[in-house]
C-alpha cells in the first residue's frame, strides 16, 4: 500500500484533484467511484476550480456514489445527492446521466442494490475509486462487525456513524436516518485504483490500524490491504500514528 503524507489538507486536496484533471485527458470516459463527507469537500473545491480554468473535462466521465441514507429522497437536503450537488456536480461538467447514485427511496432496496452492482459492471467497472474512511475504520456505510457483505447492500447505522452524519440534518444525529444503502467491500476493492484520503487527528488510529493491524472485518477498511493499487493520502494529523510506530 503506497502512503503518500502532505503538508496540509489543501495540498493534497490539490494534487489529487490535479491528478485526476490529468487522468480525464488520456482517459476522458472514465469511471469514477466517489465519497461523501468532511474529507473530499476541498477536493471537490478544487476540481470545481480546475474546471472553471478549463483545465478538468468530466463530460465524458461517469460516477457511481458509494452510498445514500435509506428513506431519505435524493432532493432531500440531508441526502448524500444533495451533498454531492452542492459541492461537485454543481461545480463541473458532468451529464446527468452519467452520474449514478444508489436510490434511498426505492420501493425494494434489495432490487436496488442489485440494480446497482450490475450498473457498475455494465459501465465497465469503476476505474478510480475515491475513498473517506470514518474514525471507526468504517468506508462507505460498511460499519465494523462480525461479518460483512460483500456486494452493494443494505446496512444498519452505528450511533457513531449517526453522530458523524448529524450535521447533514440540522445537527440532530436523532435524524439521521438508522439505515443506509452501500456499496459492499467487494464492490469497492473490484475498482481497477483506489485513494483513500483521510486529515485530521481523529483519523490516525484507525489509519494505524488499516496499515499495520490484520485483516478484520472489525475494520472494514484493512481489506484494502488485498488491493494491488491502493494509495493513501494523508495530512501530517492523520498519519501522526504511522509516524510514532516507524
Ligand atoms: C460517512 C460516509 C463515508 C465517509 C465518512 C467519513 O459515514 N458514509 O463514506 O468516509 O463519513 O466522513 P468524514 O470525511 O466527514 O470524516
Amino acid at each position: 500500500m503506497k502512503t503518500t503524507i502532505f503538508k496540509d489538507e489543501r495540498t493534497l486536496a490539490r494534487t489529487l484533484a490535479v491528478q485526476i484533471a490529468a487522468a480525464l485527458g488520456p482517459r476522458p470516459t472514465s469511471i469514477l467511484g466517489l465519497p461523501t463527507g468532511r474529507t473530499p469537500i476541498r477536493l471537490y473545491r478544487e476540481l470545481g476550480t480546475l474546471h472553471a480554468h478549463a483545465q478538468a473535462d468530466f463530460s465524458q466521465a461517469t460516477t457511481f456514489n458509494l452510498d445514500e441514507f435509506l428513506g431519505i429522497p435524493p432532493e432531500h437536503p440531508g441526502s448524500y445527492r444533495s451533498f454531492m450537488q452542492e459541492h461537485l456536480f454543481s461545480k463541473v461538467n458532468l451529464q446527468p446521466e452519467r452520474i449514478n447514485f444508489l436510490s434511498g427511496v426505492a420501493p425494494d432496496p434489495d432490487a436496488e442494490c442489485r440494480r446497482y452492482e450490475a450498473a457498475i459492471e455494465a459501465a465497465g467497472g469503476i476505474d478510480l475509486q475515491l475513498l473517506g474512511i470514518g474514525t471507526n475504520g468504517h468506508i462507505g456505510f460498511n460499519e465494523p462487525a462480525r461479518e460483512l457483505a460483500g456486494p452493494t447492500h443494505r446496512v444498519t447505522l452505528k450511533a457513531s456513524t449517526r453522530r458523524a452524519n448529524a450535521a447533514l440534518f440540522g445537527g440532530d444525529a436523532e435524524q439521521v436516518p438508522r439505515e443506509a444503502l452501500s456499496m459492499g467491500m467487494a464492490t469497492i476493492l473490484h475498482a481497477k485504483r483506489i485513494v483513500l484520503i483521510a486529515t485530521g487527528k481523529s483519523k490516525a488510529r484507525c489509519i494505524a490500524r488499516l496499515v499495520n493491524g490484520p485483516i478484520t472485518p472489525k475494520l472494514p477498511a484493512s481489506f484494502l490491504q488485498v488491493h494491488r493499487d491502493v494509495e493513501l493520502m494523508l495530512d501530517a494529523a492523520a498519519a501522526e500514528a504511522l509516524a510514532v510506530r516507524a
